[in-house]
Protein backbone atom coordinates (compact mmCIF):
# COMPACT_ATOMS: atom_id res chain seq x y z
CA UNK A 1 0.00 0.00 0.00
CA UNK A 2 1.43 3.65 -1.10
CA UNK A 3 0.28 4.73 2.19
CA UNK A 4 2.14 2.56 4.25
CA UNK A 5 5.69 2.99 1.99
CA UNK A 6 5.34 6.78 2.70
CA UNK A 7 4.85 6.17 6.37
CA UNK A 8 7.58 4.00 6.60
CA UNK A 9 9.99 5.36 4.84
CA UNK A 10 11.66 7.29 7.21
CA UNK A 11 11.56 4.98 9.28
CA UNK A 12 13.59 2.65 6.96
CA UNK A 13 16.22 5.48 6.43
CA UNK A 14 16.57 6.12 10.20
CA UNK A 15 17.64 2.49 10.80
CA UNK A 16 20.06 2.96 7.85
CA UNK A 17 21.14 6.04 9.64
CA UNK A 18 21.55 4.46 13.05
CA UNK A 19 23.05 1.21 12.15
CA UNK A 20 26.35 3.43 10.23
CA UNK A 21 26.78 5.38 12.85
CA UNK A 22 26.43 2.99 15.71
CA UNK A 23 28.74 0.59 13.66
CA UNK A 24 31.19 3.44 12.88
CA UNK A 25 31.46 3.63 16.64
CA UNK A 26 32.55 0.31 16.82
CA UNK A 27 35.19 0.69 14.12
CA UNK A 28 35.99 3.81 16.66
CA UNK A 29 37.14 1.64 18.89
CA UNK A 30 39.14 -0.76 16.98
CA UNK A 31 41.17 2.11 14.91
CA UNK A 32 42.22 2.59 19.19
CA UNK A 33 43.13 -0.88 19.90
CA UNK A 34 40.78 -0.90 23.07
CA UNK A 35 38.12 -3.23 23.69
CA UNK A 36 35.52 -2.00 22.23
CA UNK A 37 31.86 -1.88 24.91
CA UNK A 38 30.20 -2.67 21.20
CA UNK A 39 30.32 -6.15 19.74
CA UNK A 40 27.65 -5.72 17.07
CA UNK A 41 24.56 -3.87 16.10
CA UNK A 42 21.57 -4.55 14.40
CA UNK A 43 18.28 -2.87 12.99
CA UNK A 44 15.03 -3.10 11.61
CA UNK A 45 11.71 -1.66 10.82
CA UNK A 46 8.85 -3.42 12.85
CA UNK A 47 6.83 -4.60 10.08
CA UNK A 48 3.32 -3.85 8.73
CA UNK A 49 1.67 -7.07 10.56
CA UNK A 50 3.44 -6.55 13.97
CA UNK A 51 2.90 -2.78 13.67
CA UNK A 52 -0.87 -3.58 13.73
CA UNK A 53 -1.24 -6.24 16.31
CA UNK A 54 0.78 -4.48 18.82
CA UNK A 55 -1.80 -1.35 17.58
CA UNK A 56 -4.95 -3.32 18.32
CA UNK A 57 -3.45 -4.91 21.43
CA UNK A 58 -2.36 -1.43 23.24
CA UNK A 59 -5.35 0.01 21.81
CA UNK A 60 -3.38 2.97 19.70
CA UNK A 61 -5.51 4.07 17.17
CA UNK A 62 -3.16 4.06 13.55
CA UNK A 63 -3.25 8.07 13.33
CA UNK A 64 -1.21 7.97 16.78
CA UNK A 65 1.41 5.38 15.92
CA UNK A 66 3.78 8.14 15.47
CA UNK A 67 3.82 9.94 18.95
CA UNK A 68 2.93 6.68 21.08
CA UNK A 69 4.36 3.55 19.12
CA UNK A 70 8.27 3.69 20.24
CA UNK A 71 9.72 0.79 18.61
CA UNK A 72 8.28 0.90 14.61
CA UNK A 73 12.31 1.66 14.06
CA UNK A 74 14.09 -0.28 16.35
CA UNK A 75 18.06 -0.89 17.10
CA UNK A 76 20.05 -3.44 19.32
CA UNK A 77 23.63 -2.84 20.31
CA UNK A 78 25.07 -6.05 21.70
CA UNK A 79 27.97 -5.47 24.08
CA UNK A 80 30.08 -8.20 25.80
CA UNK A 81 29.84 -6.96 29.33
CA UNK A 82 27.05 -5.51 31.39
CA UNK A 83 29.47 -2.61 31.82
CA UNK A 84 29.79 -2.05 28.35
CA UNK A 85 26.32 -1.52 28.60
CA UNK A 86 26.27 1.82 31.11
CA UNK A 87 29.35 2.78 28.58
CA UNK A 88 27.41 2.48 25.58
CA UNK A 89 23.94 4.23 27.66
CA UNK A 90 26.75 7.33 27.83
CA UNK A 91 28.33 7.82 24.53
CA UNK A 92 24.43 7.45 23.51
CA UNK A 93 23.77 10.57 25.69
CA UNK A 94 26.62 12.72 24.73
CA UNK A 95 25.73 12.42 21.17
CA UNK A 96 24.54 15.66 19.47
CA UNK A 97 22.65 13.38 16.10
CA UNK A 98 19.26 12.85 18.37
CA UNK A 99 17.47 13.30 21.33
CA UNK A 100 16.92 11.14 24.16
CA UNK A 101 13.46 11.24 25.47
CA UNK A 102 13.28 7.85 27.23
CA UNK A 103 15.35 5.61 29.34
CA UNK A 104 14.10 2.07 30.63
CA UNK A 105 16.87 0.27 32.78
CA UNK A 106 15.53 -3.93 32.92
CA UNK A 107 18.73 -4.57 34.27
CA UNK A 108 18.77 -3.02 37.62
CA UNK A 109 14.98 -3.82 37.26
CA UNK A 110 14.42 -6.69 35.59
CA UNK A 111 10.92 -8.23 34.10
CA UNK A 112 8.92 -10.45 36.02
CA UNK A 113 9.55 -13.07 32.81
CA UNK A 114 13.81 -12.78 33.21
CA UNK A 115 14.43 -10.33 30.46
CA UNK A 116 17.10 -8.17 30.79
CA UNK A 117 18.03 -4.82 28.50
CA UNK A 118 18.76 -1.45 28.98
CA UNK A 119 16.03 0.86 26.56
CA UNK A 120 16.82 3.89 25.30
CA UNK A 121 14.15 5.57 23.07
CA UNK A 122 15.57 8.63 20.93
CA UNK A 123 13.39 11.10 18.56
CA UNK A 124 15.80 10.91 15.28
CA UNK A 125 15.59 13.55 12.61
CA UNK A 126 15.41 12.14 9.21
CA UNK A 127 15.78 14.79 6.03
CA UNK A 128 13.24 14.31 3.75
CA UNK A 129 12.35 16.00 0.62
CA UNK A 130 9.48 17.79 2.34
CA UNK A 131 11.73 19.19 4.86
CA UNK A 132 12.89 17.82 8.36
CA UNK A 133 10.64 14.79 10.15
CA UNK A 134 11.75 13.77 13.67
CA UNK A 135 10.96 9.70 14.09
CA UNK A 136 10.79 7.67 17.75
CA UNK A 137 13.61 4.84 17.80
CA UNK A 138 13.88 2.12 20.45
CA UNK A 139 17.91 1.17 21.04
CA UNK A 140 18.28 -2.13 23.00
CA UNK A 141 21.46 -2.51 24.50
CA UNK A 142 22.64 -6.17 25.97
CA UNK A 143 24.79 -8.40 26.56
CA UNK A 144 25.27 -11.41 24.38
CA UNK A 145 24.02 -13.48 26.85
CA UNK A 146 20.91 -11.25 27.30
CA UNK A 147 20.22 -11.11 23.96
CA UNK A 148 20.91 -15.46 23.76
CA UNK A 149 18.33 -15.55 26.34
CA UNK A 150 15.70 -12.97 24.63
CA UNK A 151 16.01 -14.32 21.43
CA UNK A 152 14.78 -17.93 22.83
CA UNK A 153 12.30 -16.25 24.82
CA UNK A 154 10.21 -14.33 21.74
CA UNK A 155 10.62 -17.29 19.92
CA UNK A 156 8.52 -19.56 22.36
CA UNK A 157 6.34 -16.77 23.44
CA UNK A 158 5.75 -16.82 19.55
CA UNK A 159 4.73 -20.09 19.70
CA UNK A 160 3.03 -20.37 22.94
CA UNK A 161 1.51 -16.56 22.52
CA UNK A 162 2.88 -15.69 26.37
CA UNK A 163 0.28 -18.72 27.43
CA UNK A 164 3.95 -20.51 28.54
CA UNK A 165 3.36 -24.41 29.96
CA UNK A 166 4.66 -24.22 33.80
CA UNK A 167 7.45 -26.29 33.00
CA UNK A 168 8.87 -23.87 30.35
CA UNK A 169 7.96 -21.30 32.03
CA UNK A 170 10.46 -22.49 34.62
CA UNK A 171 13.36 -23.40 32.60
CA UNK A 172 12.99 -20.31 31.16
CA UNK A 173 13.54 -18.81 34.32
CA UNK A 174 16.29 -20.82 35.51
CA UNK A 175 17.89 -19.59 31.80
CA UNK A 176 17.59 -16.71 32.64
CA UNK A 177 18.95 -16.85 36.19
CA UNK A 178 22.05 -18.91 34.02
CA UNK A 179 22.84 -15.96 32.00
CA UNK A 180 22.69 -13.78 34.75
CA UNK A 181 25.48 -15.70 36.43
CA UNK A 182 27.26 -15.92 33.02
CA UNK A 183 27.37 -12.05 33.23
CA UNK A 184 28.87 -11.87 36.31
CA UNK A 185 31.11 -14.34 35.63
CA UNK A 186 32.61 -12.68 32.65
CA UNK A 187 32.74 -9.44 34.31
CA UNK A 188 34.93 -10.98 36.82
CA UNK A 189 37.76 -11.99 34.66
CA UNK A 190 36.52 -9.21 32.11
CA UNK A 191 40.56 -7.52 33.05
CA UNK A 192 42.10 -10.43 32.12
CA UNK A 193 39.63 -11.08 28.68
CA UNK A 194 40.37 -7.54 27.64
CA UNK A 195 43.96 -7.42 28.29
CA UNK A 196 43.91 -10.90 25.91
CA UNK A 197 41.84 -9.27 23.33
CA UNK A 198 43.77 -6.20 22.85
CA UNK A 199 46.73 -8.20 22.35
CA UNK A 200 45.14 -10.22 19.83
CA UNK A 201 44.35 -6.92 18.02
CA UNK A 202 47.87 -5.87 18.14
CA UNK A 203 49.42 -9.47 17.29
CA UNK A 204 46.93 -9.17 14.35
CA UNK A 205 47.82 -5.67 13.38
CA UNK A 206 51.80 -6.31 13.56
CA UNK A 207 51.40 -9.03 11.49
CA UNK A 208 49.50 -6.59 8.71
CA UNK A 209 52.64 -3.91 9.16
CA UNK A 210 54.80 -7.01 8.70
CA UNK A 211 52.93 -8.01 5.38
CA UNK A 212 53.26 -4.22 3.99
P1 LIG B 1 5.98 -2.91 24.36
O1 LIG B 1 4.53 -2.73 24.26
O2 LIG B 1 6.42 -4.31 24.00
O3 LIG B 1 6.73 -1.86 23.61
O4 LIG B 1 6.30 -2.75 25.90
P2 LIG B 1 6.68 -1.39 26.63
O5 LIG B 1 6.18 -0.21 25.91
O6 LIG B 1 6.36 -1.56 28.09
O7 LIG B 1 8.22 -1.33 26.39
P3 LIG B 1 9.30 -2.32 26.93
O8 LIG B 1 10.50 -1.48 27.08
O9 LIG B 1 8.84 -3.08 28.11
O10 LIG B 1 9.50 -3.41 25.79
C1 LIG B 1 9.76 -3.10 24.47
C2 LIG B 1 10.51 -4.23 23.78
O11 LIG B 1 11.40 -4.89 24.69
C3 LIG B 1 9.68 -5.36 23.25
O12 LIG B 1 9.16 -5.07 21.97
C4 LIG B 1 10.70 -6.50 23.19
O13 LIG B 1 11.55 -6.36 22.09
C5 LIG B 1 11.49 -6.27 24.42
N1 LIG B 1 10.96 -7.01 25.58
C6 LIG B 1 10.32 -6.50 26.63
N2 LIG B 1 9.96 -7.47 27.50
C7 LIG B 1 10.39 -8.64 26.98
C8 LIG B 1 10.32 -10.02 27.42
O14 LIG B 1 9.79 -10.37 28.48
N3 LIG B 1 10.87 -10.95 26.58
C9 LIG B 1 11.49 -10.62 25.41
N4 LIG B 1 12.00 -11.60 24.66
N5 LIG B 1 11.56 -9.34 24.99
C10 LIG B 1 11.02 -8.37 25.75
MG1 LIG C 1 7.36 0.01 23.97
Amino acid sequence: MKHWDQFLTPYKQAINELKIKLKGMRGQFELDSTHSPIEFVTGRVKPIASILDKATQKGIPLDKLEVEMQDIAGLRIMCQFVEDIYRVVSLLRNRNDFEIVEERDYISHEKISGYRSYHVVIQYPVQTIHGEKKILAEIQIRTLAMNFWATIEHSLNYKYKGAFPTDIKMRLQRAAEAAFRLDEEMSLIRGEIKEAQAFFTRKKETAQEEKK
